[in-house]
């Protein structure tokens, strides 16, 4: 087994310096008006001032395991490879190899999705027209940047910090750059932290490594806010859309969905799993045909796991972003990606009410 990974690069020991930028040009907006105009947003902001919590000091980094699991299912381009025979059959420290390693390239978009998740928190509070969702945003900020340094501190553990993705890139891209208020909100507190809460929320159930555990509950608490923040507001203005500014609002959303579903981000992901199996003297490319041979047989190719149809697509449906013509649009996306793939239109979930006893109060 070769140790050099060409995809992933080294861990630094500083701060890299390598940068990206993006052009923004948002109108910064002063408010004069003090007091509270949305008491369920000035209640989270009180909610988040409650919850506060310090990487350093709250999670104990001492009680990792040495070779934990760090999730137990996984699934590349709809295919659930964790059910398959030949995962189940495969030698466990060679399964643990693979898992560490694939897990580093979901956490590393993760650790680079919170950091983008900071910059554009910080820009909330300039571009919100309200005193509630400014204070709120700041409040945000704290939170990712809190994010930003739990994750990389883990990343540690797994020793590589690899490249985002190109479609993650994108997105977040797409997000600081845009001018309006509004896509950004759609954008960051829909579909960004949608799926990054249903994501946490799965791993966290899975993982038999206490630290993950522990931090995940953590971080999912603040998401859980964030993405009420998204809903709570959202709700309270959409319908006072005009037309042509909700069309702007679901393209800006389903655009998001495309390009985090672009082939190119799943390929990227196979391929990582390809460089794996090579790396442990396994045929890719037959190793993949028998595992979609078997569980195509059994019906169960899909996308099971999916967080943009878990909660994404049902957020988007609740706050009245998903007229017909956008609910066609993503039908086609996701039957393009997977054959048999169930139409977004037949599935009729509700965000749920609670989404902190949502994504906390489950045992795991
Ligand atoms: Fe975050
Ligand atoms: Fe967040």
């Amino acid at each position: 087994m070769s140790e050099v990974d060409p995809v992933a690069q080294p861990l630094p020991d500083r701060m890299p310096i390598r940068t990206r930028e993006v052009e923004t040009a948002y109108t910064a907006i002063y408010s004069w008006n003090y007091t509270s105009e949305f008491d369920k947003i000035r209640n989270l902001y009180a909610k988040a001032l409650d919850q506060q919590w310090h990487a350093m000091r709250d999670l104990d980094w001492e009680s990792a395991h040495r070779a934990p699991n760090y999730v137990t299912s996984f699934t590349v381009d709809g295919v659930p490879v964790h059910r398959s025979t030949f995962w189940k059959e495969l030698d466990p420290m060679l399964k643990a190899e693979v898992q560490r390693r694939l897990f580093g390239h979901t956490l590393s978009n993760i650790l680079h999705g919170e950091q983008g998740a900071m910059l554009i928190a910080s820009q909330l509070v300039n571009v919100a027209p309200d005193m509630d969702s400014k204070l709120f945003a700041a409040t945000q900020t704290v939170d990712e940047a809190r994010h930003v340094e739990v994750f990389s501190n883990y990343l540690q553990r797994l020793g590589k910090i690899n490249k985002i993705t190109p479609g993650l890139g994108q997105v977040l891209d797409d997000v600081t750059g845009t001018t309006s208020w509004l896509h950004k909100m759609v954008g960051m507190q829909v579909v960004i932290e949608g799926m990054a809460l249903s994501y946490f929320r799965r791993v966290r159930v899975e993982t038999d490594d206490p630290l993950l555990k522990q931090m995940l509950h953590l971080v999912s608490q603040d998401e859980a806010r964030h993405v009420a923040f998204g809903i709570r507001y959202l709700q309270g203005i959409v319908h006072k859309l005009s037309d042509a500014e909700r069309s702007g609002a679901e393209d800006f959303a389903f655009e998001a969905v495309r390009r985090l579903k672009d082939p190119a981000v799943d390929r990227s992901i196979r391929q990582k799993l390809f460089e794996l199996w090579e790396m442990i003297g396994l045929d890719p490319g037959e190793t993949w045909a028998r595992i979609w041979a078997e569980l195509k047989g059994q019906g169960g190719v899909g996308h099971e796991n999916d967080p943009i149809r878990d909660l994404v697509i049902p957020t988007l449906r609740k706050i009245g972003l998903l007229s017909t013509r956008i609910e066609v649009a993503f039908d086609q996306l996701f039957q393009a990606g997977t054959s048999g793939s169930q139409a977004i239109s037949l599935d009729r979930q509700e965000p749920p009410a609670d989404l902190h006893a949502w994504v906390i109060g489950q045992e795991g």
